[in-house]
């Protein structure tokens, strides 16, 4: 089952040079299981061939109300009445300033009035020169747009195609898509602050030498994602990894323990559920050398000293907050073997009401794994699949407990 599956977007290209990008986005699209119907303006048609645009869609572009081929000659009722959504991207200044007012003189505008209201919801990645963006006139039509129910996605920021530089230019394709597959998901966080902690934590010896361990962010990041499209607010605090941040997530860079703890305990105060899945060192070399060890011919290695690190989640799930759920507290398990009972004493040993256990060498680095869900009551598996699917299982069943109380 791919993200977008059954899913039929009406995508829109107006007149903008971000055109180029719409051809990626549309094979996203449909790589991601949607089927794509593109309406093209007379604009749009300046920077980009509807020709390239039917090759990847695999449809015919729809570019004229006044097309005959359409039996009933109402291309603005059909392609309106059985679409999921419709993505206008680019939306150019001068589209959003005729959906403002309402106007109709071509197929893609026409379409966007008589789509109904409830059903299709109407999508804006806009672009366009950095001036026009900021200009009082493009700022009142977009509120009306929004105000009237559209859904803007944002804009991205920096150098633009006239040489400027500045906010206006249109969100990357993968971004718009990831944008599109949360709008989908059900809001069962909305309202909630979330923090996830995530990846491993780097413990210096020396300035060129530490300690770590195999733990590649994954399952934190696609959590981070999944609770953002459920619709909360997400803090994702990460340790050195390589992975890209998710859409609309605030992360905040650490690298070792204490770095971690202190960014985790600044953002605590705000935030109503606390999802540690980072693998945090439980020791760190006791002082770290200013200068690199060098080796002294004798043939002995330097002996370290370690010290325990703080436990981050423990510190939070025994807090007054955590004390009384106004903080929610998740907690993951690492193990080898026994994992139910492991788990289980560890739900016990941190005082969080849900626990999460995997198997950590069929877990780490993986883009698959499987869950094991310990609570009060005992355990519930989520079967192995994908990350990012397990991290939305986990999310609902979060929110399924905060509501009931559980
Ligand atoms: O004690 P252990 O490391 O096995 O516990 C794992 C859980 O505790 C994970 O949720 C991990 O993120 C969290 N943890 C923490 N701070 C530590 C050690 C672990 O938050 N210092």
């Amino acid at each position: 089952m791919k993200d977008l599956s059954g899913k039929h977007i009406v995508l829109g290209l107006t007149g903008g040079i971000a055109c180029y990008k719409s051809a990626e986005l549309c094979r996203l699209l449909i790589k991601a299981g949607a089927s794509v119907q593109v309406v093209m303006t007379a604009a749009a048609e300046q920077f980009i061939t509807p020709v390239t645009m039917q090759a990847l869609s695999q449809r015919p572009v729809a570019l004229s109300q006044w097309d005959a081929r359409e039996a009933n000659n109402m291309a603005h009722i059909n392609l309106s009445r059985n679409a999921d959504a419709c993505l206008i991207a680019p939306a150019s200044a001068d589209f959003m300033a005729k959906l403002a007012h309402g106007q109709a003189d071509d197929l893609l505008s026409l379409l966007c009035l008589a789509r109904p209201l409830e059903r299709t919801p109407l999508l804006l990645a806009p672009a366009m020169n950095r001036e026009m963006w900021q200009h009082p006139a493009t700022r009142r039509n977009l509120d009306q747009v929004i105000r009237d129910g559209a859904c803007m996605l944002g804009v991205g920021s920096g150098e633009q195609a006239c040489g400027e530089t500045g906010d206006g230019r249109m969100m990357e394709p993968d971004e718009i898509l990831q944008e599109l597959i949360a709008f989908f998901q059900p809001k069962v966080l909305a309202g909630q602050k979330v923090l996830v902690t995530a990846g491993p934590t780097y413990e210096p010896i020396d300035p060129v030498r530490g300690i770590t361990n195999l733990s590649s962010g994954k399952m934190g990041f696609a959590i981070a994602r999944a609770a953002r499209e459920a619709g909360a607010e997400v803090t994702l605090v990460a340790g050195p990894v390589s992975l890209t941040t998710p859409q609309g997530v605030h992360r905040i860079d650490v690298r070792s323990a204490l770095n971690m703890h202190a960014a985790v305990m600044q953002q605590a105060s705000t935030a109503s559920i606390f999802i540690a899945t980072a693998a945090v060192a439980d020791w760190r070399p006791a002082s770290a050398a200013e200068q690199k060890i060098k080796k002294d011919g004798s043939g002995n290695a330097p002996e370290l000293q370690f010290v325990e690190n703080p436990d981050i989640l423990a510190t939070l799930a025994q807090s007054e907050r955590g004390q009384s759920r106004a903080l929610y507290c998740v907690g993951f398990a690492a193990e080898s073997h026994d994992l139910q009972a492991h788990a289980q004493a560890k739900r016990l040993r941190k005082g969080v009401p849900l626990l999460v256990g995997n198997i950590g060498p069929q877990a780490f680095g993986q883009d698959e794994n499987t869950l094991l869900l310990v609570d009060e009551q005992g355990c519930n598996e989520l079967a192995r699949d994908s990350k990012l699917s397990l991290a939305r299982q986990l999310i609902a069943n979060i929110a399924s407990r905060l509501s009931t109380g559980a």
